[in-house]
């Protein structure tokens, strides 16, 4: 076994966001098996990132097998950075958590963002439906461990960052963290396969599943890829746009280029505010070559028996190709075909919110999608225990 290193604790409760959050580094010690990718070389410059898209998006190739000279076990200790809140009237007995994963092309702040004093803060929106939140920037983003682009930061070490949160959080061992009695998996995007990709290899870890901006269709990836125009995070200067160069992060991350590409891949023209805009893409996270080549090949069936959720923006890029209603298959929507993947879920809804991209949290009205999943969460009994009251108190 191994210890947890708590950083500094803080209190970030403030005349703010008026809520009571604590910062904390859990230390992790993980293992798993990564793809090996010798037979591509990491991009290094931005006409290398412009190359690996043009090979990721090919019509004949499959990027990922042409990449991959085999499997390699890849592991140690690595920090992740997290964000715990908790509700007010937090004293009964039941606690409800949502363990929070973004998506790419973000970090935790995904899920709180401070813009306009918070109003399209995801966690305060649960607070005040009684639950516990519990976010973190996944392993190689944000202020977590940052790793080798190509072989180490890959989905399958990232979701076992996630089940070993999950179970330190279960174990009540989170030094200042209140143990659990249920706990939903809440994900955006890239966070949401990782979600079910934890659903099928841990089916016990979570008792729900929220996916956002996610459906079974790789279809669009290309266009995303593509849409996103992506250059070094290291060297990456947009033009009329205040997001500087990173070079903490290492050849292989990559971000998209500037804030038309943000725009493209996860808003919605007319329903967004231009300032979140400028704000995301000055806040923006990268997102590394290793994980553009794992998204595919992960779990397709989860034999996860708890209820599960899918909201999508009706123009989602990246997973809709624009139009979540659009299918050519027997199912209702493309949202819709996620059910396939939980033959065994005790419920199942997929849901499309109105005029939204891939961001959801960042259109307007992004509080009646919140209400949408929290609705949900209710009706199948996890209910945080101190919902009923906290619906008194709060006028969403
Ligand atoms: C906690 O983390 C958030 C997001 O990373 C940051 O904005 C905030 O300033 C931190 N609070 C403290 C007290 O360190
Ligand atoms: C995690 O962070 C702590 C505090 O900064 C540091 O002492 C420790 O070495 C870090 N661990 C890893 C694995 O990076
Ligand atoms: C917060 O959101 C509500 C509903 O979307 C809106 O009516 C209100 O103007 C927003 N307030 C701010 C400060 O953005
Ligand atoms: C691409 O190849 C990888 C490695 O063989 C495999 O796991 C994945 O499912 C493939 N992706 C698609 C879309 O066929
Ligand atoms: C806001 O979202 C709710 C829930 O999806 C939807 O019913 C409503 O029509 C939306 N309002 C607008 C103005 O788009």
């Amino acid at each position: 076994m191994h210890t947890t290193t708590i950083g500094l604790w803080a209190l970030a409760a403030g005349v703010v966001s008026a809520k009571t959050c604590f910062n904390a580094t859990v230390e992790v010690d993980i293992s798993a098996r990564n793809g090996v990718f010798d037979n591509i070389k990491t991009p290094e410059t931005n006409l290398d990132a412009t190359t690996f898209a043009l090979a990721s998006t090919k019509t004949s190739v499959n990027i990922t097998e042409q990449a991959l000279s085999g499997y390699a076990t890849v592991g140690g200790l690595y920090n992740i950075s997290t964000q715990y809140c908790v509700p007010k009237n937090s004293e009964g007995s039941g606690h409800t958590f949502q363990v929070l994963t973004h998506g790419m092309g973000f970090d935790k702040s995904y899920w709180d963002l401070p813009y306009h004093n918070f109003n399209y803060s995801y966690v305060d929106y649960a607070l005040s439906r009684g639950y516990h939140t519990f976010s973190y920037d996944r392993l190689g983003i944000g202020k977590s461990t940052h790793g080798d682009a190509k072989n180490e930061i890959q989905s399958f070490l990232e979701i076992e960052a996630l089940a070993e949160l999950t179970r330190k959080l279960r174990d009540g061992s989170i030094s200042g963290i209140k143990k659990p009695s249920k706990v939903v998996h809440v994900g955006h995007s890239f966070g949401s396969a990782q979600t079910v990709a934890l659903s099928a290899m841990y089916p016990d870890l979570s008792d729900g599943l929220v996916l956002t901006g996610f459906s079974a269709s790789i279809a669009s990836m290309p266009v995303f890829i593509s849409g996103a125009n992506f250059q070094q995070a290291s060297l990456n200067h947009p033009s009329g746009c205040p997001a500087t160069p990173r070079p903490s992060y290492s050849s292989g991350y990559l971000v998209n280029s500037d804030i038309g590409t943000n725009q493209f891949l996860f808003f919605y023209p007319g329903n967004f505010d231009e300032g979140i805009l400028s704000y995301a893409e000055h806040n923006k996270q990268p997102m590394t070559v290793g994980e553009l080549m794992t998204m595919t090949g992960l779990p397709s069936s989860s034999a996860f028996t708890g209820p599960v959720y899918v909201i999508d923006g009706e123009n989602d890029i990246a997973f809709c190709g624009g139009d979540c209603s659009y299918t050519t298959d027997s199912t209702a929507s493309i949202p819709a075909g996620v059910k396939a993947v939980f033959p065994k879920a005790s419920a199942f809804a997929a849901y499309i919110h109105p005029r939204t991209g891939h961001g959801i949290n960042l259109h307007y009205n992004s509080t009646a999608a919140y209400k949408q999943i929290n609705d949900f969460l209710g009706a199948q009994g996890l209910m945080s225990i101190n919902d009923h009251e906290a619906r008194h108190h709060h006028d969403f």
